[in-house]
């Protein structure tokens, strides 16, 4: 079958076996002008937008005969194969922009920026997917050529990726493509911007006696790498590159010791003083997106793109097992607290599930469907609460006994893309799209 009857194919298959639960549990509808426009005009407008003679001297013609300004120069541009409505992989647009970082024809050019970020390409192929509607928007309405004295521009800051509390609670760090920002907690006044190797950024985590923290990011198709920072004087130690593709999850072992999920496939415990790779654990057929010790840090537990939680024996560096349950890709798992006997996982995915595990015996115990999709997951209370960060912009409460939503609290407007739950009191903080941070206090 060739490629495209294969997909149609496939998406039938999956109208038709899905039908029911698509019904019961609509998409998040993407909207062009909130999530995709601000993409394109803060990186794509000043070199493809229609041309214009004014006095203020004239705007070039669009290159490579690209118009992105509006619906019609969409269409009408090269055969009207920029967006194919259903077909990001056909879209010559989305093809240019997932390029691997530094070839010839990614968009925006080398030198103009860095790359989109994940997230970005993410919500541009989600709404490809969805129809490419583009609402009530047919053009840019002014002949406006969009420059910095222009107070009417909103700001448009990258999308906040990853929160972590310092382990004494008085500070956070929020990742973006700008780099780490440290706010004051619970001020949240951003104190400092540090600049990372990396152009996209992950996660971040403090090591067990909190001296250090490990940056896990990379550039997409080229490297995943590690960058170990000092806690107190904030400064980059030593740079890991144990992959060929982003790193999306880092936690440490020991002191000494990490163990890295990256969208290679891979999972890599790599020793931070000697940069070396201790060990490697293959298995997931597809990206890995997280990753958490058990207590005895004799196991490792690790979600994915391929649906698939595993778990790893770190003696023999073995899989011990593979649990299928979700139904699209994983994206973050969180291991309860103080479980000492029985330990119990959280896990969830696009399939809008939150599931829990026992890893040790392999057994899904319950699961959670939600109104919208869980990007990260966090315990509260000592674990006798879930909380997990959506793409409507909501925080949902779970209550892992009766697996009911027991609250839901609208944060953003726009994706939750990352949680952290400060380590004593109880309150939480978010990030998402935007640049936006906050500090939420759920019940
Ligand atoms: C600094 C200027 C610049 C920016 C910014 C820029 N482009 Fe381009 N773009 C070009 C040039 C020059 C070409 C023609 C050469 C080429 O095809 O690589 C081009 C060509 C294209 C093409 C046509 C490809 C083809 O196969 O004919 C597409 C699609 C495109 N750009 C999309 C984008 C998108 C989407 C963005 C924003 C995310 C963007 N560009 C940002 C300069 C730019």
């Amino acid at each position: 079958m060739k490629h495209r009857e294969l997909c149609l194919f496939i998406t039938f298959s999956v109208i038709i076996l899905s039908t029911s639960i698509l019904y019961a549990n609509p998409q998040t509808e993407i909207g062009f002008e909130t999530n995709i426009l601000p993409i394109l005009q803060n990186r794509c407008f000043k070199c493809h937008s229609a041309p214009i003679t004014g006095t203020n001297g004239n705007v070039p013609n669009p290159k490579g005969g690209v118009q992105l300004d509006s619906v019609k120069g969409i269409n009408e541009s090269r055969n009207g194969e920029v967006i194919i409505a259903g077909e990001p992989d056909d879209s010559l647009l989305y093809q240019r922009i997932t390029l691997p970082e530094g070839e010839t024809g990614i968009m925006p050019p080398t030198g103009d920026g860095p790359p989109l970020a994940k997230q970005e390409t993410d919500l541009i192929k989600k709404w490809i997917n969805q129809g490419a509607d583009y609402g009530d928007w047919t053009g840019r309405t002014s002949q406006h050529i969009p420059s910095k004295s222009n107070t009417h521009q909103p700001t448009i800051m990258p999308p906040i990726t990853s929160i972590t509390f310092f382990p004494d609670g008085k500070s956070v760090i929020a990742s973006s493509q700008a780099g780490l920002h440290i706010y004051e907690y619970p001020s949240l006044n951003q104190t400092k911007l540090i600049k990372v190797d990396a152009h996209n950024i992950h996660d971040v985590a403090f090591s067990p006696n909190g001296d250090q923290f490990a940056v896990g990011g990379g550039n997409p198709a080229r490297k995943g790498t590690i960058e170990i920072f000092s806690r107190k004087e904030l400064k980059s130690l030593r740079v890991l590159t144990p992959h060929k593709d982003s790193v999306m999850d880092v936690a440490w072992w020991d002191n000494n010791t990490l163990a890295s999920a990256s969208l290679d496939r891979s999972i890599i415990i790599s020793d931070r003083r000697t940069g070396e790779s201790i060990q490697h654990l293959e298995g997931h057929s597809r990206g890995v997106s997280a990753l958490c010790f058990l207590n005895n840090h004799q196991m490792l537990v690790s979600t994915g793109i391929d649906q698939n939680i595993r778990v790893w024996n770190l003696t023999s560096g073995e899989l011990i097992r593979s649990m299928n349950n979700h139904t699209l890709p994983g994206h973050d798992l969180a291991l309860r607290p103080n479980d000492t006997e029985l330990p119990m996982i959280v896990s969830v995915g696009d399939d809008k599930t939150v599931r829990f595990w026992q890893p040790t015996i392999g057994r899904m115990v319950k699961f959670a469907r939600l109104k919208g999709t869980p990007l990260a997951v966090s315990w509260m209370h000592n674990g006798t609460k879930v909380i997990a960060a959506c793409d409507d912009g909501f925080l949902r409460i779970i209550d892992p006994d009766s697996v009911e939503v027991t609250d839901e609290i609208q944060v953003l407007s726009g994706w939750v893309y990352a949680l952290a739950v400060h380590p004593t009191d109880g309150s939480t903080v978010i990030g998402g799209a935007n640049g936006q941070v906050k500090r939420i206090i759920p019940q």
